[in-house]
């Protein structure tokens, strides 16, 4: 069977009547008809254009559910209706559209995908550094999921995004044109250096078979399926970080490194195996390179207090981003005033994009530190790191990349990067909370003072001096997080058989379709439209203020977070105190995306 892939003229004919004007949601809904027409394998006879298009004239006021027949039973027992129905009304923009890829997929001839082998014991989710090995003879069952899935014509589809220009204005008053504007988007997750999406290894992505692995996303609030846009605030944890706790404290539970007892080595050797996994996941060079904490902020305290201490005078500089999260400023600030030292800040553009020039010009022989986020939480903008360690290095700096919103959207790889400090929270990677990680480069490590004096981190103690234990275990003082940091390699697990590049690459299909979506609502200001962007979309609402939308939106089932975001500085760059924040994940699709829009549009024209 052959699949009709659509010309370049008719891709921006298509794109042009998109553009021209959407007025209302019978239009849209139309366009939307037309949009998919023209993916390639319509011609295939699986047409989704036969769907029937009826759209209301306005959004009714109560949402029709779904209708919730159970497709299938999960190991939970929660049943995957979330994943087998459309979660919302007729009439959306693409209302027959689950998600870029998979309304794609279902138009093109299936292909016979390579089985590729997951996990079938129970035991899946302990991984292979447990010492623990479960019973002989225990029934297996399969809960990973990411089967195969193959989706031909990728790279058709991506395409036909590319040719979107996503900075126009369809409506008057709708966003201004941006400096976003560019037919080519680059796709940044293709220039981490990592494996390209066609060379991955991993399974192709199947975001069905994702949904199905947290169990939360089957919840209804207000009566609606749960849609979670908050991903930048936490993520939600699959059933195999579940499962991993619940296996922890029904058959591992005990202190780690000091007993002579048998669940003290299971507990020690699940902790330091997660040790491992974090390691692998970042790319460091050794275990002992990562240091447990319970999260981001506790681990910039960390190097604030112990490099910051120990390297940071009078005079010295260091260097911080205007994208900077308050915790990536605020230890900064701390331990300047008390040095005497001297915070310095890197414009943005218009974009919400670093300005590598104006970087260029605050370095010097002042500066110590140069403190950086890889993506902004508040705009989502990915900024170059690469070439801000390059720059920061020519002048003898060190530098600590924040990675909290990065790690879960792209492969990161501290030692391409040559970061000296790298640090993320856990639960923002579909881990638990209170656990997280700081990666340094092994000799600086060790070469740092401890920051918490107690049990763990020592050597040796006499009332006349203590001996401490090199990294990490000089950083931990006390009994850690032990379950969570065993849950956090779960999750780790759990993203890599999944696929870094898989997620990359949906999430960006996933950002393009809600970044046209979104700006089809009249008065919507898209704040943040950087070239390099994470799938998050940061807007304000003329004539709304920020909580009345999010109000609306979570009346709709729709959880978005609106406030400053811990992000004042960046925010006040733009005129603004707060902004609406939708943050995608990879187990958002475009029909909550649709759904998103359809509230928005009716919040609107309510007023109008
Ligand atoms: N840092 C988190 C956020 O951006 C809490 O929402």
């Amino acid at each position: 069977m052959t699949t009709a892939t659509p010309t370049g003229d008719e891709v921006l004919q298509a794109v042009g009547v998109l553009a021209a004007n959407l007025p209302d949601e019978d239009i849209l809904a139309r366009l939307a008809n037309e949009f998919f027409h023209m993916l390639p394998g319509e011609a295939s006879g699986v047409s989704v254009a036969d769907a029937p298009v009826t759209p209301p004239s306005a959004l009714p006021t109560d949402l029709a559910p779904p209708r919730l027949a159970p497709a299938a039973v999960t190991p939970t027992g929660v049943p995957d209706y979330l994943a087998t129905s459309a979660p919302a009304s007729d009439g959306r923009v693409g209302g027959f559209a689950l998600g870029v890829p998979e309304v794609y997929a279902a138009a093109l001839p299936s292909v016979d995908a390579a089985p590729v082998p997951v996990p079938t014991s129970p035991y899946y989710f302990i991984g292979e550094a447990s010492a623990y090995q479960p019973p002989a003879g225990t029934p297996s069952a399969d809960r990973v999921t990411a089967q195969p899935f193959t989706l031909p014509g990728a790279g058709d589809f991506s395409t036909l995004l590319a040719g979107i220009d996503l900075g126009y204005a369809r409506d008057p008053q709708a966003a201004a044109p941006t400096a976003a504007a560019s037919p080519d988007p680059r796709f940044y997750f293709l220039e981490t250096g990592g494996p390209t999406v066609l060379h991955s290894a991993h399974p192709p992505f199947d975001v069905h078979a994702v949904r199905r692995d947290f169990p939360i996303l089957a919840e209804r609030v207000h009566g609606r399926p749960l849609v979670w846009f908050d991903n930048a605030a936490t993520t939600q944890k699959p059933q195999a970080v579940i499962d991993r706790l619940a296996w922890f404290y029904a058959h591992e539970n005990s202190n780690i490194h000091r007993a002579a007892h048998e669940l003290a080595a299971r507990a020690t050797d699940a902790y330091e195996g997660a040790r491992a996994k974090v390691a692998r996941f970042l790319g460091a060079a050794s275990a002992q390179e990562i240091v447990f904490v319970r999260g981001a902020t506790e681990g910039v305290n960390l190097v604030a207090q112990t490099f910051g201490r120990q390297h940071i005078g009078a005079g010295d500089e260091i260097v911080v981003s205007l994208l900077e999260h308050h915790a990536n400023i605020v230890p900064w600030q701390q331990i300047a005033a008390e040095k005497g030292a001297r915070l310095r800040v890197i414009p943005v553009d218009d974009s919400g994009q670093l300005l590598l020039d104006e970087y260029s010009k605050l370095l010097s022989d002042r500066t110590k530190l140069v403190a950086i986020t890889q993506v902004s939480n508040a705009l989502g903008t990915v900024t170059p790191v690469s070439e801000v360690v390059q720059l920061a290095h020519r002048v003898g700096a060190r530098v600590l990349v924040d990675g909290a919103q990065a790690v879960s959207h792209m492969r990161v790889n501290v030692q391409a990067l040559d970061a000296d400090f790298y640090v993320f929270s856990g639960h923002k990677v579909f881990g638990p909370t209170g656990i997280g990680a700081v990666y340094g480069k092994q000799a600086l490590l060790d070469s740092l003072p401890p920051w918490q004096g107690g049990g763990n981190m020592i050597a040796d103690v006499t009332f006349e001096r203590t001996l401490y234990q090199p990294a990490p275990a000089r950083f931990e003082a006390g009994t850690g997080n032990i379950a969570d940091a065993v849950g956090l390699g779960a999750a780790l697990d759990y993203l890599e058989r999944i696929g870094l590049e898989n997620v990359a690459r949906y999430e960006h299909h996933l950002l393009s379709y809600a970044t046209l979506g979104i700006q089809t609502v009249p008065g919507l200001r898209l704040i943040g439209t950087a070239r390099e962007k994470a799938s998050v979309l940061s807007f304000v609402l003329a004539g709304y203020s920020t909580e009345e939308v999010g109000h609306a939106l979570n009346e709709e089932g729709i959880a978005v977070r609106s406030g400053h975001h811990c992000a004042q500085p960046i925010l006040r760059r733009f005129g603004l105190e707060a902004t609406v924040r939708a943050s995608l994940a990879f187990y958002n699709t475009c029909a909550e995306v649709d759904h998103m829009v359809a509230v928005l549009r009716t919040l609107v024209r309510g007023r109008r």
